[in-house]
């Protein structure tokens, strides 16, 4: 097997795109990949296939047949080309795709990339586009929703290991505090800039954020989880190159290595899980990206992870052995995962407030990690020289989870 590098990757800004079909997304966060490859690159003559992330492009935009359509529009007609979809993780799926394709040598380059372009439903149909990472046997029928599966989760957490919904706003806090730097961000705002908007827009007052949180400004979604504990719904793209070791030198003397990947998978539904605390799917697949990579957690220096619920992030950074089991909301709480905290993530904001355009979220997270590794992070650059990224993206409620580890390497 080749090792794979990161050459370039770009994304766009995420939100709302009213004026940008999928295909858009796609071409304006290509023009970012290529801008960001050191010593350029001739994507007509370097790139040899393409593998786009997409989860529900059917429902959103009637369309199908991403494959060819993003050949065709990006100018790379010809090249072998199709969708990767694993619900939540359909971005990851192309990563993964991809770095099989160059590490068994069948391809030198290819471009991998993620769209998700949510918002032409409104929130019941988008809800229902969702719904379909779910078991439409043994859950639908129950009329259960995304957040209502990850509210389950929230109050088997408290059960279990203590702590409550005031608590979790740790890492609500925290994730729109590190959006508020990110300029690529759904929301750049931190709780406090939002309640002093609400709070002058409908004449009100609030005492401090856990004020405005308690409030019907932050409504209840699914017990317990408000507003506020939710990724919104979004349109957005991210686009990344990998190449073989051997030529990747021809783009830049600073890629990111991949030096781990796992992938796992779980019951579709909650139901047939022992335990909704820990992802085990996550758990096989971290176990399974470290082992490659010849790395533990410690090691780790900075991590994206899927907070799509913010309970998810404290699930997540327990499962992937960050902190030991029923830890992980008490070490949001003290800081240790805030920007000068000793385990650093979601640095760019997170899904709560980067945003989530599905498909695109699991290229999105590597950007996050490609910039802090480099040094390019601006204002949230993360202090001491980190080495070693992961990024953690799950599909449904982690039927599906895909980890991916990289470290700086400079030539
Ligand atoms: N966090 C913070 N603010 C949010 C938000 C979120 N997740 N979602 C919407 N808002 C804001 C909007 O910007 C808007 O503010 P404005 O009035 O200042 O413009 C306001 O809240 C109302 O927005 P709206 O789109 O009408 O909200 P909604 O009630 O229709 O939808 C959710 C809110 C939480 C139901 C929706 O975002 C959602 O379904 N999120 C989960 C998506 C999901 O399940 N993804 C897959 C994960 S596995």
């Amino acid at each position: 097997m080749k090792s794979v590098d990161l050459i370039g990757i770009g994304m766009t800004k995420f939100g709302k795109r009213p004026d940008k079909t999928g295909r858009d997304l796609l071409a304006e966060a290509m023009q970012e990949a290529i801008m960001s490859v050191d010593k350029g690159i001739d994507p007509k003559k370097d790139i040899k296939a393409l593998f786009v992330g997409y989860f529900t492009p059917t429902l959103y935009e009637h369309q199908a047949h991403y494959g060819p359509l993003s050949t065709e529009w990006l100018g790379l007609t010809g090249i072998p080309a199709f969708r990767t979809e694993s619900a939540c993780a359909s971005g990851s799926a192309a990563l993964a795709t991809g770095y099989f394709a160059v590490a068994s040598g069948i391809y030198d380059l290819v471009m991998v990339a993620g769209v998700e372009k949510m918002t032409t439903l409104d929130t019941p149909g988008v809800t229902d586009a969702l719904s379909v990472a779910a078991d439409n046997v043994f859950e639908l029928p129950t009329g259960i929703t995304f957040p209502g599966l990850f509210a389950l989760m929230a109050q088997e957490y408290f059960e279990k290991y203590g702590g409550n919904w005031e608590d979790l706003q740790a890492v609500t806090l925290k994730n729109h505090y590190n959006g508020s730097l990110n300029p690529k961000a759904q929301f750049q705002a931190k709780i406090s800039d939002i309640a002093q908007k609400i709070a002058i827009k409908k004449n009100v007052t609030f005492k401090d954020e856990m004020d405005f949180l308690k409030s019907k400004y932050n409504p209840m979604v699914a017990y317990p989880l408000r507003l506020f504990d939710c990724s919104p719904i979004s349109d957005g793209a991210s686009v990344a190159f990998l190449a073989s070791e051997e030529i990747s030198s021809r783009f830049t003397d600073k890629p990111l290595r991949i030096k781990g990947i796992g992938i796992s998978t779980d019951t579709i539904a909650l139901s047939g899980r022992a335990d909704l605390t820990t992802s085990e799917a996550c758990v096989n697949a971290s176990s399974a990206a470290y082992e490659m990579a010849g790395i533990t957690p410690d090691d780790v220096d900075i991590a994206e992870l899927h907070d799509c619920f913010t309970i998810n992030e404290v699930i997540l950074s327990e499962s992937l052995g960050f902190f030991k089991k029923g830890e992980g909301l008490k070490a949001a709480m003290e800081g240790r995962t805030a920007l000068s905290g000793d385990k650093p993530i979601n640095t760019d904001g997170g899904l709560k407030s980067k945003g989530h355009p599905v498909g695109a979220t699991g290229i999105a997270m590597v950007h996050e990690i490609w910039k802090q590794l480099r040094g390019e992070a601006g204002k949230r650059q993360v202090k001491g020289n980190p080495k070693i990224g992961l990024t953690c993206n799950v599909g449904g409620s982690t039927a599906s989870s895909m980890v991916f580890i990289f470290e700086r390497s400079e030539k």
